[in-house]
């Protein structure tokens, strides 16, 4: 294929990727983005495939076989609840894939750069490995917490902000050294140092972040991937993957500010680690009297309401409850009720897992809000249903200054007439601290698996 073909296969390609992130961000028009993102991805690796870079055919043909099998298996076999996982392992063979052509451009001895260009492609293979190895070690640690691996509470190193920052002054030393010894045919040895560095940073940088800010710890990988990717794609000269980096880490960079502002939490504190935990006292612990109810007296609680919240959370995506409540929701709505759901930006383990999940099961769009969009509406509500839910309803993150969640805006479900909360136990959330809302005198709990209470709810209502 001539350059100039694959030129302009690259820019429709750029311009498909375009039209896919702006049709991702509402729900109304996420399958199409998701469909010119495919097709974006099709001519890419087919206008790369049949440009004159590459040669080896036996070879590129056997790397998509292996790695689309490797990719369709893990796909269907993932359980919707292991996403983020997936995520996070997707976004550590990124970083992966960014050290190792950093490699072989270093080893490669067929490139004929001289001069400035060759510092330039010098200092493209050093920050190139240094994103990917931050990317691939940070990536792997946050598959470790968020598949329950690793323990998700923050490892703090003492004065690991200094240890921090030496180690950015020795890697930016170490690549001058690098750049010197790259003149003269050497440098292997500045290369593996900081690669090393940059793995035992990404461990660090993750190990230091709490359970409750891994939300943003997901989105910032997101856009770290990227990043490593525009890297790769400096080393390749593949204006498409510089292209397509830049965009997978500057939308990742705006969800990780979007994250942050929904949990009130400061960007830089993040990162630096160990947000949440500098407090010096306890979280309060919760006692109090329990008010259990039956799936009967829930369904007779709505059929007396008139304004019905509906909060998901996590607990939902495990039980695999959403085409239940969709079934409930369908029936209250019949019968004249206004059924809103109110949904939280971290709910579940992943940005938007929610709204996936109410799609999947058809709640209509018009009827799912986002916390602020309703937040000031409680005190209207009759009866909200809170769905395995629990850090994202803690009245503790507004009071308690000690909480690890304090300062997070949540769902005040407590300030309307009552709240259903349905989970199996009095287990704490992913953030492990107590929930006070569930002793609440409005509160009543309906213990059992979030699918099997809404389909006894489901039937009571029937009757
Ligand atoms: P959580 O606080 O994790 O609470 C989920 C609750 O669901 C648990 O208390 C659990 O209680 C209950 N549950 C689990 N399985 C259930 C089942 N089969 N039936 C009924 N209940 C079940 O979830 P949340 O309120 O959605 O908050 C999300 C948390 O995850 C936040 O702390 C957030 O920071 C964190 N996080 C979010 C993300 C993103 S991007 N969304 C990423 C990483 C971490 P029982 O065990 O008693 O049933």
């Amino acid at each position: 294929m001539s350059q100039s073909l694959v030129t302009m296969s690259y820019i429709a390609a750029t311009i498909l990727f375009i039209l896919s992130l702006s049709g991702l961000s509402h729900q109304e028009t996420a399958r199409r983005g998701n469909y010119y993102g495919m097709a974006g991805m099709a001519i890419a690796i087919i206008a790369t495939a049949l440009s004159d870079a590459v040669n080896a055919y036996v070879i590129l043909i056997l790397a998509l076989l292996v790695g689309g099998a490797i990719g369709a298996k893990a796909a269907l076999r993932v359980e919707m609840t292991q996403m983020p996982e997936l995520v996070a392992i997707m976004h550590s063979l990124v970083g992966l894939a960014a050290v190792l052509v950093g490699y072989a451009n270093f080893m490669d001895t067929g490139a004929s750069l001289s001069g400035v260009e060759k510092t330039i492609h010098e200092t493209e293979i050093y920050i190139g490995v240094l994103i990917g190895a931050v990317t691939f070690s940070g990536s792997v640690i946050a598959f470790g917490k968020l598949s329950g691996k690793i323990n998700g509470k923050p490892v703090l190193i003492p004065l690991r902000h200094w240890l921090n920052l030496a180690l950015l002054i020795f890697v930016i030393g170490l690549g001058q050294v690098f750049l010197e010894q790259a003149e003269s045919g050497g440098g292997f040895w500045p290369l593996l140092i900081m690669t090393f560095i940059a793995l035992a940073f990404g461990v660090h940088m993750v190990m230091a972040i709490g359970g409750a800010d891994m939300p943003v710890v997901v989105s910032m990988l997101n856009s770290y991937s990227g990043w490593a990717a525009a890297a790769t794609g400096f080393m390749l000269s593949n204006d498409l993957l510089i292209v397509t980096g830049a965009l997978v880490g500057s939308s990742g960079a705006i969800l990780s500010y979007i994250m942050c502002r929904a949990m009130n939490r400061n960007f830089i504190s993040v990162i630096a680690g160990g947000f949440g935990t500098g407090s010096s006292g306890e979280a309060a612990a919760v006692e109090g009297d329990v008010y259990p109810i039956e799936a009967e007296e829930t369904a007779q609680m709505l059929l007396a309401a008139k304004n019905i919240m509906i909060i998901p959370g996590y607990g939902m995506a495990v039980a695999q409850a959403q085409h239940t409540v969709n079934e409930i929701t369908k029936l209250l709505r019949d019968k004249g009720k206004k059924v809103r759901f109110g949904i939280h930006p971290v709910a579940g383990r992943m940005p938007g897992h929610m709204n996936v999940l109410l799609a999947e099961a058809k709640v209509p769009y018009d009827i799912v809000y986002e916390m602020d969009e309703i937040n000031e509406d409680f005190p209207n509500v009759d009866v909200t249903i809170v769905i395995g839910a629990n850090d994202i309803v803690n009245p503790s993150a507004l009071d308690d200054p000690n909480s690890p969640i304090a300062g997070m805006p949540v769902l005040e479900c407590w300030k309307g007439g009552t709240t259903i909360a349905l989970k199996r136990s009095m287990a704490s959330g992913y953030a492990g601290v107590g929930n006070p809302l569930f002793v609440l005198e409005n509160t009543r709990m309906l213990f059992g698996d979030a699918n099997e209470t809404m389909q006894a709810v489901l039937k009571a209502l029937q009757h």
